[in-house]
């Protein structure tokens, strides 16, 4: 028999169950499941809407923001066209590029774990048909400064659709959050990506929601399932919104945590990545294999990529202890006494934080 496992630290979920309000609503919502929810999720999209502060016509809702960015691929993709996206990325994007019928076009993320804007311009041709951009990104973590964005976003030919995946982008503390209806008005064709599935905690009723312009949109809502929102999930989203202090709060104590983590995991020796998500990520040459292997004993699932990287969602604070506990096991002084001290007895680097 295995270890048992004591903290899911895998898939960048929240550590925090549904607040009691969600959950009354949720209650509700099941009594009344012999009824079908909205053929469209009108109500839905209003109320996200409203909450963006852009007009309905610029919501589309899904099931998950993969759902919604199913929805928009298959809305622009013909056969042959191609999909660019750094590499690595979520997994889902390659997946869903096949499913839409595209091919996808890797391009590898610069060394210090940041998506290259300029290879992935230099990777759009003709077939090219949808660029994906994570901000921030999975699984390195790495945020896009606003004007590298804005100048990136220009240099993408308006046939390109961008599908800007903004997933974590609650945890990322951006220093000018754009204007939405002026963003989106600038860049007809970028589908902004968001989910509740991650500050929100919502991962397993899969509502996610893209936003862009009203023609962009329309040709994604027209990829909807009838039907294909429940009346559960729906709830729960409604209440969630009303509960957007508190739920605000629990972001707060996680970007907290994971700041915690990356101070001390880099006073352990570990060079941390930008991290501006709900995970932090710890890459090669660093001991990932080694570090994995020790968190497994300790009973911590993480997202382990052999040879590469190891990236560690943000738990409660008895789990990223754990984490911290295991990390500063034999691999981390091991580490240790190869690395040459710099500056006194501080041994770490932390890798740049922006493009
Ligand atoms: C960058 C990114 N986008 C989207 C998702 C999935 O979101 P959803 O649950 O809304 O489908 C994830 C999940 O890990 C992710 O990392």
């Amino acid at each position: 028999m295995g270890v048992p496992v004591l903290h899911r630290l895998a898939l960048n979920e929240s550590p925090y169950p549904p607040l009691p309000s969600v959950r009354r609503a949720m209650r509700r919502a099941v009594a009344q499941a012999h009824r079908y929810p909205q053929f469209h999720p009108d109500d839905l999209t209003e109320r996200i809407a409203a909450w963006c502060r852009v007009c309905p016509g610029s919501v589309a809702v899904g099931s998950g923001s993969v759902g919604v960015a199913l929805q928009a691929l298959q809305a622009v993709v013909e056969p042959g066209d191609t999909m660019v996206h750094a590499w690595r990325t979520f997994d889902a994007y390659p997946l869903l590029a096949g499913m839409a019928g595209a091919r996808p076009v890797p391009v590898p993320l610069s060394p210090d774990g940041h998506q290259d804007l300029g290879a992935l311009l230099a990777a759009v041709d003709h077939r090219t048909r949808v660029v994906v951009v994570c901000n921030p990104h999975n699984p390195t973590g790495s945020l896009i400064a606003a004007d590298a964005l804005r100048a990136f976003l220009r240099r993408v030919p308006r046939h390109v659709t961008v599908l800007l995946d903004e997933a974590y982008v609650e945890f990322a503390r951006a220093a000018d959050p754009p204007d939405l209806p002026a963003f989106l008005g600038a860049h007809p064709n970028v589908l902004v990506l968001r989910t509740f599935s991650k500050a929100y905690g919502l991962a397993a009723l899969r509502v996610g929601y893209g936003l862009g312009t009203p023609d962009l949109v329309e040709r994604i809502r027209r990829q909807q399932l009838p039907f294909g929102i429940n009346a559960v999930a729906t709830a729960a989203v409604e209440a969630s919104l009303r509960a957007g202090g508190e739920l605000r709060r629990r972001v707060d104590t996680v970007v907290t945590e994971r700041e915690r983590l990356r101070q001390e995991l880099g006073g352990l020796g570990w060079r941390v990545g930008p991290g501006h998500a709900n995970s932090v990520w710890l890459a090669a040459p660093d001991p990932v294999d080694e570090g994995a292997a020790v968190l497994t004993e300790a009973g911590v699932l993480t997202r382990h990529y052999p040879g590469e990287g190891l990236r560690i969602t943000v738990g409660t604070r008895k789990a990223n202890d754990t984490v911290l506990t295991a990390l500063a096991g034999p691999v981390a002084r091991r580490f240790r006494q190869a690395r040459v001290p710099v500056s006194g007895c501080s041994v770490h680097t932390v890798l740049p934080s922006r493009e």
